[in-house]
């Protein structure tokens, strides 16, 4: 891994360091950084806001083989992910008690925005990638603050899951995104969707993008927003919806 860069102005913390290192434990880190390493998350880290690097259990293996995994104790198909080496991988980045250590496994807690805004929060995240049948559970035991899935689907391993989550975190960084303004109108953001976004040209094919948008009063577009986000949110995710602090503008704004 290239050393961090050197920080513009602005970019650091004060102490020239990144304002949030993530540290990915895989099998395959040159699927995860090369993968990682676009657009607004290279940007952050070619400005020294975040840093991304990857440690691979293979250089901790002992034999000749280098071994990482070994069939699974009770019997039953597969192999699983030896603690000793993946032990050893997490070991050599010293985590302190103020890092965030997450386990990527299909029967971990659900990711989600609140997630990654705690994430986000701590200084340094190191992932650690599932593969095979999984990792003997004794490593997660002891190094694991949280265990996560992204859904309810099996992946073959937790690279896509730990880009997933790196991409999510980052983006919090203050200063990743470009506009401070596109935070705050994330989906997800007030645990509703976002409203749709329209572009020029206002007339695409005979479909024309709605009014209130080319009108120019700013409150009539907050309100339509807001409005577009209700529905969008009951009709779509009526789970979120259930669970949405609601107004009574808001209630007024739906009916
Ligand atoms: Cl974190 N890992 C794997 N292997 N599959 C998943 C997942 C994680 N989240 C959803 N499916």
């Amino acid at each position: 891994m290239a050393p961090c860069p050197r920080l513009p102005l602005g970019a650091s913390n004060g102490y020239g360091q990144p304002v949030l290192r993530i540290e990915i434990v895989t099998l395959f880190p040159e699927q995860v950084l090369p993968g990682l390493r676009h657009s607004i998350i290279a940007r952050a880290e070619r400005e020294g806001r975040i840093a991304l690097s990857a440690v691979n259990p293979r250089d901790f293996a002992t034999d000749k083989h280098r071994t990482v995994d070994d069939s699974p104790l009770g019997g039953g198909p597969g192999m699983v992910m030896k603690p000793d080496i993946i032990g050893n991988a997490i070991a050599s980045l010293n985590p302190t008690e103020a890092d965030e250590v997450v386990f990527t496994e299909p029967w971990g807690t659900r990711f989600d925005q609140p997630m990654a805004d705690d994430l986000a929060r701590v200084g340094r995240v190191i992932l650690v990638c599932g593969h095979y049948e999984g990792i003997d559970a004794r490593v997660a035991q002891r190094y694991a603050t949280r265990v996560v899935s992204i859904g309810d689907y099996v992946l073959t391993g937790g690279e896509l899951a730990a880009m997933v989550i790196a991409d999510a975190v980052a983006r919090q960084v203050p200063g990743v995104l470009g506009e401070a303004q596109s935070l705050a109108i994330d989906s997800h953001r007030q645990g509703l969707l976002g409203a749709p976004q329209y572009t020029r040209p206002v007339d695409w094919d005979g479909r024309v993008a709605p009014e209130v948008l080319t009108g120019g009063n700013h409150g009539a577009v907050d309100r339509w927003r807001r409005q577009q986000a209700l529905r969008l949110t009951r009709d779509y995710r009526p789970d979120l919806f259930l669970r949405a602090d609601l107004s009574r503008s808001d209630l007024d704004l739906l009916h």
